[in-house]
């Protein structure tokens, strides 16, 4: 296994640039088997995320290439004969469930494993599962794995309301929807720009669709969908992660410049927040430039659907807030116990304590390296921040679940004037021999 070993007390400085978004990505390979013919993704971050949908397409019949240092994928959905996803793949990664509208789409048939627990509590499909029911497909459950089949082998389609507005199941349902026979409606649908980017590209590939960017999306059915070549969007996620890395580990009054950045899709609530702590920023085509602040204000937040503050924010923006000059509380309304960092970060020296859905985190208390780690991704990535202001040696362990999201994380630091390595690690060491 890999860890990242950090050595705390260097400032950040120079160029951080962005990679290709995750959670944009995954739907746009999903969008690729509704066409027959070969799709090319550009702008696909090279991640484990992205190698375990590609396995995930592969099982279906397609053929896919990825070129991870120029971040081009080539999808072949001319054969799309096994329209499965197996258990496998679906419990290590939640996404692969958008094979259920896919092959839905596609085949007009699809057996997708159900996903399972993930590490910070029940994540429901229902609205998946109904939403499906709504655009007319007929669903089963066997062994764990949800058959699903549209009767005359496509689907009628339908109206679906979602409460809450799920980015997955919107997702999901336009995959469904938009070679379906009929016209669809999803209401209260997810206004994310990942939904919308991905919405953009089943546009250019044919589909009918009004509405996005709005809590109601109206589809027209078409009889098919044709291949193109799409460019992803810079991850959202990433660049937040980045701009609070840079207020807290920069020197205060230097410019640190986020490169190959989408600014536009941070989202109001993130933005407001960021200038309450009276850090020092501006946007540009491309970019966001960071002066940090020696004086970081507490700002309280909740996470809410877009623009509201993301929920894969609240754990940087916790420890973020152990440097502020007064106490702040984080509420997460999406996933209401995702705090397993929180437990770690008490091995720093941080003072938080989590009361139902909320930490009220201490400022003004210096970070002490530790060895640490995280069961999640965005978790994981909220260690390695501490790591970067922490006195001493921080070894955040586990880091295949940052791996999942952030490319090249430790080059692209190091190249920033951070003192950071992975190393490969053994987790348990070796069993003593009892007989010796
Ligand atoms: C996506 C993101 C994830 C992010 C989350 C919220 C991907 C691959 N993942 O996850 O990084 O944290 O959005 O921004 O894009 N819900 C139901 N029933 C359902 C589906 C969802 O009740 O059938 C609830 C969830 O429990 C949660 C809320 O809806 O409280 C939002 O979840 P959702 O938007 O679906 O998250 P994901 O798409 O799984």
């Amino acid at each position: 296994m890999d860890k990242f070993v950090i050595y705390g007390g260097n400032y950040l400085e120079g160029e951080l640039p962005v990679s290709g978004s995750k959670n944009t990505a995954l739907p746009l390979m999903a969008a690729s088997i509704l066409a027959d013919g070969t799709t090319v993704l550009e702008n696909i971050p090279n991640l484990q995320d992205v190698t375990t949908f590609a396995h995930v397409l592969r099982i279906l019949g397609a053929s896919v290439q990825f070129d991870p240092k120029e971040h081009r994928m080539h999808i072949d959905a001319s054969r799309v004969n096994f329209p499965e996803a197996p258990y496998e793949l679906v419990k290590k990664m939640r996404a692969s469930f958008y094979m259920l509208g896919a092959l839905l789409g596609r085949a007009g048939s699809a057996r997708v494993s159900l996903p399972g627990g993930c590490a910070w509590g029940p994540r429901p499909v229902n609205l998946h599962l109904e939403g499906m029911k709504a655009l007319g497909a007929e669903i089963d459950l066997d062994q764990g794995y949800v058959v699903a089949k549209a009767p005359g082998g496509r689907l009628t389609g339908g109206t679906f309301a979602l409460d809450p507005p799920s980015v997955g199941a919107t997702i999901n349902l336009l995959l469904a929807a938009v070679t379906a026979r009929g016209s669809s409606r999803i209401e209260n649908a997810a206004r994310e720009p990942d939904v919308i980017v991905f919405g953009e590209m089943l546009q250019q590939m044919g589909a009918k669709i009004e509405g996005l960017g709005s809590t109601i999306i109206e589809i027209e059915g078409v009889d098919a969908l044709k291949p193109i070549t799409f460019k992803n969007t810079p991850d959202r996620i990433e660049l937040g992660t980045f701009m609070i890395a840079a207020a807290m580990a920069g020197r205060p009054g230097d410019l640190i410049h986020i490169s190959n950045a989408a600014p536009e899709h941070l989202g109001e609530a993130f933005v407001d927040a960021f200038a309450r702590t009276g850090t020092k920023f501006s946007f540009g085509p491309g970019y966001v430039d960071v002066i940090p602040t020696d004086e970081i204000q507490p700002v309280s937040i909740e996470t809410a659907v877009y623009p509201g503050f993301p929920t894969d924010l609240q754990a940087q923006w916790t420890v973020f807030m152990t440097q502020a000059k007064g106490n702040s509380r984080i509420t997460d309304t999406i996933y209401t116990d995702r705090f397993a960092h929180i437990p770690e970060l008490h091995r720093m020296n941080v003072n938080a304590i989590v009361v139902g859905n909320q930490v009220v985190v201490a400022g003004n208390r210096p970070i002490k390296g530790a060895y640490v780690m995280s069961t999640d991704l965005r978790g994981s990535v909220s260690l390695v921040l501490a790591g970067l202001v922490a006195e001493g040696e921080t070894h955040v362990q586990r880091i295949y679940h940052l791996d999942r999201g952030y490319e090249n994380l430790e080059g692209k630091l190091s190249a920033a004037g951070i003192a950071v390595q992975r190393v490969a690690y053994q987790e348990f060491p070796d069993p003593v021999n009892e007989t010796a």
